[in-house]
């Protein structure tokens, strides 16, 4: 697996498995078959339940902790009572692990994101986390946490797909040294996106599938991604992205799709 440096020279794999709405009694058999389909990247956080599962099925696969990075994401409801410490302890306890590889504040908590950002920064440098983050954070958050803090975060984790493209916020994150990562690439397979024409004739030109292509454009724009998958021959395919290249002017045409749609809830309004 191809890996990205991020600003503080901890390596990414530039794929993983997301396991949003993947329950904890189904996501342990998730994230083995995963480990064992070649996986070494995984997605969770507090909020979807699967923690636990996350670290049964590391310590069964046998895989060195080091070789699997691990991302969990700290919720709302933690940021807004404050026990931000207390939060990333328990995740940690949940995963039955020493350290976790990125800490992520899942969305920015109007009032709140600054002092969480602070403490942050406090476990980060602890040592018990490789990389701290931010998910949901539009440019103008990012630059209040650059104005007022000392670690600039390593990733961004945001809604991204060819229907929300992210231009501006992909090309500020680049200049700053963030890495942008995508949730929902395929906007959650909801809206028709793999049936968009410029997507399967180039599926038919590569001999790939729409879901491959979408990803090619991610890694060929320096994003990462957590595609979810319940399936084994999904998880598989998503995997291979890694043996064509599209051309320029076939990611300024797939970036044509962009309707600045987007599936979840806009980062502004922060009400949950
Ligand atoms: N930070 C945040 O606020 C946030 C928010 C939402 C999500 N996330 C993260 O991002 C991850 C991914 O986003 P998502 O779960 O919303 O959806 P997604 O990855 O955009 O789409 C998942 C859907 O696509 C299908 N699929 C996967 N691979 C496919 C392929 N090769 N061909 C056809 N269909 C395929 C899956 O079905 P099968 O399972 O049947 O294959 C599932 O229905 C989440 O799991 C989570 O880890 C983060």
């Amino acid at each position: 697996m191809e890996k990205v440096k991020l600003n503080n020279g901890v390596q990414m794999p530039w794929i993983g498995l997301g396991i949003f709405r993947i329950e904890d009694n189904e996501a342990q058999r998730v994230v083995e078959t995963a480990l064992k389909v070649g996986y070494r990247h995984i997605d969770t956080a507090m909020y979807y339940h699967n923690e636990e599962a996350v670290g049964k099925a590391i310590k069964n696969s046998g895989i060195p902790r080091e070789e699997i990075f691990v991302t969990t994401k700290m919720w709302n409801a933690d940021q807004r009572s404050g026990k931000v410490k207390e939060a990333f302890e328990a995740s940690l306890k949940r995963l039955n692990l020493d350290y976790l590889d990125l800490y992520l504040i899942h969305w920015p908590v109007e009032g709140k994101f600054v002092e969480t950002w602070k403490k942050f920064e406090e476990i980060y440098q602890s040592g018990k986390i490789r990389a701290i983050g931010v998910s949901n954070f539009k440019q103008h958050h990012l630059e209040t946490l650059l104005k007022e803090t000392t670690v600039v975060p390593a990733v961004n984790q945001i809604e991204l797909h060819p229907y929300l493209t992210q231009q501006n916020d992909l090309d500020f994150c680049k200049k700053a040294g963030i890495q942008t990562e995508a949730w929902s690439q395929f906007a959650a397979n909801q809206t028709g996106l793999f049936e968009e024409k410029i997507l399967t004739d180039l599926a038919v030109k590569y001999s790939k599938s729409p879901a491959q292509i979408i990803l090619r454009w991610d890694y060929q724009r320096g994003v990462v991604t957590i595609p979810k998958s319940a399936n084994e021959k999904r998880m598989a395919q998503n995997l291979n992205i890694f043996d064509f290249k599209l051309t320029e002017e076939e990611i300024k045409t797939i970036n044509l799709l962009n309707e600045n749609k987007r599936i979840g809830p806009d980062p502004d309004h922060v009400d949950f």
